[in-house]
């Protein structure tokens, strides 16, 4: 196969570092590790917040412009030769009242964000700052809840509630999405020699979702007609818009960031977009809405949320992670392809059909899937308020946070700790399978372990099965209908840009 990569860094921020420098600095500054967390030297934490409001605005420039993510959480780790360290996260002043955080740049560190018992994760999905609620029709959606908030276990416990009854619509929904996608794709091809896959997918997302909460209704015979991913994603980027960066040539960096980090952009530049939305939720996801009714939520709350967990959670992280996907399997070739192909249709033939046992049955896939997941997670950081006085554990010290910081992980550097997983900047598609699979309770792109599952009481991800399982029926109906697929791609802030250059149709049945 032809790869034809063009990796111009045109983003918000590289996403990987040289992967031999991560290594060395993650495996450098934990040289000296204890085989018992429990003994571990209790060290103050170190680093700077520098002088007020100046401290916090150097650190987003040299995040964002100077150094770009990565490499301004390594060049921190290698000064203080720590992974706990202390930084200001952007966007800082005048968005976020309080940029402080404790970083979390290790896998032994980053689970305490987990443990709901001791730290809170009360309006903090974003990090230091919060979009306006007036985005979500005034209410703090589930998101935003933390566990000790009632109204966090009766929501989510309604997202649990409502993807369980769904679950029989999984496979054949989302497989008639992507029968259309890949016809879209060759469609594309066919004319133009080259596809959009993000456009594509992205609208396999929202279709998707919408399907799904909207009792089968396809968006485009409603009054969303074809618009629905534009209006998410026109109300999305006004909320996230402090995050984020263009990737301008650096003469526009300040302009850019004085631009989009000084104010919050206000949810009514939104409000038509975002009604359309609501009117649509409103009036096609109505089994759905009696559902949360009959749990004794306010419907229009209920409608809120639904709105937001469409369109930010599901549809916001599946239409990322499908270019990762993509990305990681291309980059891997031929061989990787012709195997998962192999794997794919033994499987499929055997059971008579792309069943939920079927893909219990393909440890290959399944381990792609949980690789690409580790390597590059869709949402790589992740906030929680210390709720006592406790105790973090790198794999080399203790350190003591105080009531009320802000503690924030830094995912990729976790989930790519070199002390936890051989070869850790390596795609390795058969990571996970056999004995692999112990290293799954280190993969936490799902705001918790692979091992663990979503609950009422704790802020895992609702969907995280729903995505494994759609990331493999990815897999299974791409590797049904062709052999192998050439691609361009440029890495963006909020990952690949992928362009479809050629499929190769399935030489075998099976
Ligand atoms: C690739 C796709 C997805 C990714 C990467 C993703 C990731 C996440 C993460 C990291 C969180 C925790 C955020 C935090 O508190 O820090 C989260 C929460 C959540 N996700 Fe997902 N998600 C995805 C898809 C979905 C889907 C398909 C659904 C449902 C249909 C969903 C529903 C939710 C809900 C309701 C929450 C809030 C949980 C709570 O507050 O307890 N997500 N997701």
């Amino acid at each position: 196969m032809l790869h034809r990569i063009t990796n111009q860094t045109h983003n918000l921020v590289p996403r990987t570092p040289n992967p031999s420098l991560l290594h060395l600095i993650l495996s450098s500054s934990m040289a000296t590790s204890s085989s018992h967390s429990d003994h571990l030297p209790l060290k103050p934490i170190p680093g700077t917040y520098g002088l007020p409001f100046f401290g916090p605005i150097i650190d987003r420039h040299d995040y964002f412009y100077h150094e770009g993510r990565d490499n301004f959480f390594a060049s921190r780790i290698r000064r203080y030769n720590s992974t706990v360290i202390r930084t200001n996260m952007p966007p800082g002043p005048f968005i976020s009242s309080d940029p402080r955080v404790v970083a979390l740049l290790d896998g032994a560190s980053f689970p305490i964000l987990f443990d709901n018992d001791r730290v809170q994760k009360l309006n903090v999905l974003d990090g230091t700052f919060m979009p306006s609620t007036k985005f979500t029709g005034s209410f703090r959606v589930c998101a935003y809840l933390d566990t000790a908030e009632p109204n966090h276990t009766l929501i989510k416990r309604f997202f649990l509630q409502a993807l369980a009854r769904r679950k029989d619509a999984f496979v054949p929904l989302f497989r008639n999405c992507l029968q259309e996608s890949f016809a879209e794709i060759e469609d594309q091809l066919s004319k133009n020699a080259k596809a959009d896959f993000n456009a594509v997918f992205s609208d396999a997302s929202f279709n998707f979702i919408f399907r799904l909460f909207c009792d089968n209704k396809d968006p485009s015979q409603t009054n969303l007609g074809s618009k629905g991913p534009k209006l998410v994603d026109t109300w999305l980027l006004l909320q996230l818009a402090p995050l984020a960066t263009l990737g301008l040539p650096k003469i526009f960096n300040y302009i850019e960031d004085f631009f989009i980090r000084t104010l919050p952009f206000p949810a009514c530049l939104t409000k038509s977009g975002y009604n359309t939305l609501y009117d649509a939720f409103k009036t096609h996801a109505t089994t759905l809405l009696d559902e949360a009714q009959s749990l004794g939520l306010d419907p229009n709350e209920a409608c809120h949320n639904v709105v937001f967990a469409a369109g930010f959670n599901a549809y916001g992280g599946l239409k990322n992670q499908f270019p990762f996907l993509l990305k990681w399997v291309g980059l891997a070739g031929d061989k990787l392809h012709a195997d998962l192909a192999r794997e794919v249709r033994r499987v499929v033939n055997a059971a008579g059909g792309v069943t939920l046992n079927a893909l219990e049955n393909m440890p290959l896939v399944k381990s792609v899937v949980y690789e690409v997941l580790r390597i590059d997670p869709a949402v790589p950081y992740q906030y929680a308020r210390a709720r006592e006085d406790l105790v973090v554990r790198s794999h080399d010290a203790s350190f003591e946070v105080k009531k009320g910081e802000m503690l924030f992980g830094y995912q990729p550097f976790a989930t790519k700790d070199p002390r936890i997983f051989d070869d850790a900047e390596v795609f390795v598609a058969r990571r996970f399978v056999g004995e692999g699979e112990r290293l799954l309770k280190h993969v936490l792109w799902s705001n918790g372990k692979e091992t663990d599952e979503p609950s009422e009481s704790n802020k895992q991800c609702a969907g995280k099965n729903l995505v494994v399982l759609l990331c493999r029926l990815f897999l299974v109906d791409l590797f049904l209908r062709y052999d192998t697929f050439e691609f361009d791609f440029k890495q963006g802030g909020f990952g690949p840009s992928i362009t479809i250059k050629s499929l190769t149709k399935a030489s075998t049945l099976f």
